[in-house]
């Protein structure tokens, strides 16, 4: 790894420290060989300051178990029917699975609990099916969570619960794991699979707005496993939980690689635009000045102080990639002849390391928008270098200096860059 990778990896350090992640593990994951260290990348999260929850699931011990004992299940993922003889196989293997799993931890130096933080409720008669000994989480204990994670301990839910009247009741982890995000506002739910998910063609999905998760879950082909997740993640979204990520278990460093990269290895629900445009702040103007710095050095861009930025804030755009300012542009309006109101596209820039991906396109489109709803009728931009991008990527023509309004006008002889000036003539927005 070199130091541009840990550089990369370090900028994601603070907006995560002391933000809660829950981490849900199917308890397929928790026989793979690579699992131990899967434990020890939860432990660089814990070492990192991030709060973690690990929730987990147990259809594959229940099915051995139930194998086992030679016993028949009603089901075994904790949302179908749970009848006596399906809730003791459960209940023998989720303990046993408990165990495991803080004696694993523990051996890691991290400090476990098992709480017994969620209050349920039996699940009820559901299209004329009794669930019998299936429940659904009634209320989750925020304060148990919050005082351990305060105090460095990783709660660790089974998905079982017990109810007022002393009833033991199976629970769905994919439920359990987004109920509590939702309770805690995590920052993220990582659900560690027992495989990635994939479009037709075997290409990863690597994001997933809301909407098409919730399609995707209706598919009737889908694997039930994976269909739960989407449709427990799209909820999670849409109830504030920012960002869901589904991983691959069978893959090495699989958490670190999702959580520290901006591209990913697994799928990632998100509610929002991941790829947003937005107002620039003033807690933005050190990062865009150093994504400035290298094309000030290389004159493609005139300098700019602080100061400058901070006068004209309400100018400036940033492109957001989950979090990170990665290119920015500024819009700068005029009026020429007294009456007629134009704008200049300033300042765009993408980050070296994220150019062609249509981010310079997206953020001239977006300019032109804002100049459009500011009554501006046409832009200009002044570029020494990128004038055939905006020539041939965004149908800008070069035009005389004498078009640009008066005051830029002598501010652009005065700067001696030279720049060639580029036009476009603003249409209204389709309806
Ligand atoms: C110009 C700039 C914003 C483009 O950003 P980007 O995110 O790479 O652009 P996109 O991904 O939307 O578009 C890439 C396309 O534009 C082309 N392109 C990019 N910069 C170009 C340039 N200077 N001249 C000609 N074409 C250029 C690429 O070759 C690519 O073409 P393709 O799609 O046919 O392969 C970026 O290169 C940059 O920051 N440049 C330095 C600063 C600068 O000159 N800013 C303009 C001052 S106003």
């Amino acid at each position: 790894m070199n130091f541009e990778d840990l550089r990369g990896i370090l900028q994601y350090v603070p907006q995560f420290r002391e933000r809660i992640f829950v981490i849900a593990l199917d308890g397929a994951v928790m026989r793979l060989p690579n699992f131990p260290s899967l434990l020890q990348d939860i432990a660089v999260l814990q070492s990192l300051s991030i709060q973690v929850v690990i929730v987990f699931g147990a259809r594959q011990q229940i099915r051995e178990l139930a194998a086992a004992r030679g016993v028949t299940l009603s089901n075994d993922n904790g949302m179908g029917r749970t009848d006596q003889v399906t809730l003791d196989v459960s209940a023998d293997a989720i303990t046993r699975l408990t165990s495991e799993l803080v004696a694993d931890l523990t051996a890691l130096e991290l400090r476990v609990a098992v709480p017994n933080a969620l209050a349920v409720h039996p699940a009820g008669v559901i299209e004329g099916v009794d669930l019998d000994h299936t429940g659904r989480i009634e209320r989750v204990d925020d304060k148990a969570l919050l005082a351990m994670l305060k105090e460095g301990i990783i709660p660790v839910l089974p998905p079982l619960g017990y109810d007022g009247r002393g009833n033991t009741l199976r629970l769905n982890s994919d439920e359990v794991a987004v109920d509590v995000a939702m309770e805690l506002e995590a920052a993220k739910v990582i659900f560690v699979a027992e495989r990635g998910l994939f479009d037709a063609q075997e290409m990863r999905i690597a994001q997933l707005a809301v909407g098409d998760a919730r399609e995707m879950a209706k598919q009737k082909d889908a694997d039930p496993s994976i269909t739960s997740k989407l449709r427990y993640g799209a909820m999670a979204c849409t109830e504030g939980v920012p960002r869901v990520h589904i991983v691959d278990g069978n893959q090495d460093e699989v958490l670190l690689a999702e959580v520290f990269s901006n591209e990913g290895v697994g799928t990632m629900i998100h509610a929002d635009d991941y790829q947003q445009v937005r107002n620039a702040r003033t807690s933005d103007i050190p990062a865009l000045l150093s994504i400035m710095r290298q094309s000030v050095e290389d004159a493609a861009l005139a300098p700019r102080t602080r100061e400058q930025m901070q006068k004209r804030i309400g100018d400036f755009f940033v492109l957001e990639l989950d979090g990170n300012a990665v290119g920015t542009v500024a819009v700068h309006t005029y009026v020429v002849d007294g009456k007629t109101k134009v704008a200049e596209l300033a300042c765009l820039l993408v980050r070296r390391a994220h150019k062609n991906q249509g981010h310079g396109r997206k953020l001239v489109a977006y300019a032109e928008e804002m100049a459009r709803q500011r009554g501006c009728e046409w832009v200009f931009a002044l570029s020494t270098q990128a004038f055939r991008f905006f020539e041939e990527k965004m149908g800008y023509e070069e035009a005389n200096p004498d078009v640009l309004p008066e005051s830029r006008r002598e501010r652009y002889d005065q700067s001696g860059r030279n720049s060639r000036v580029l036009v476009k003539k603003l249409l209204p927005t389709k309806p």
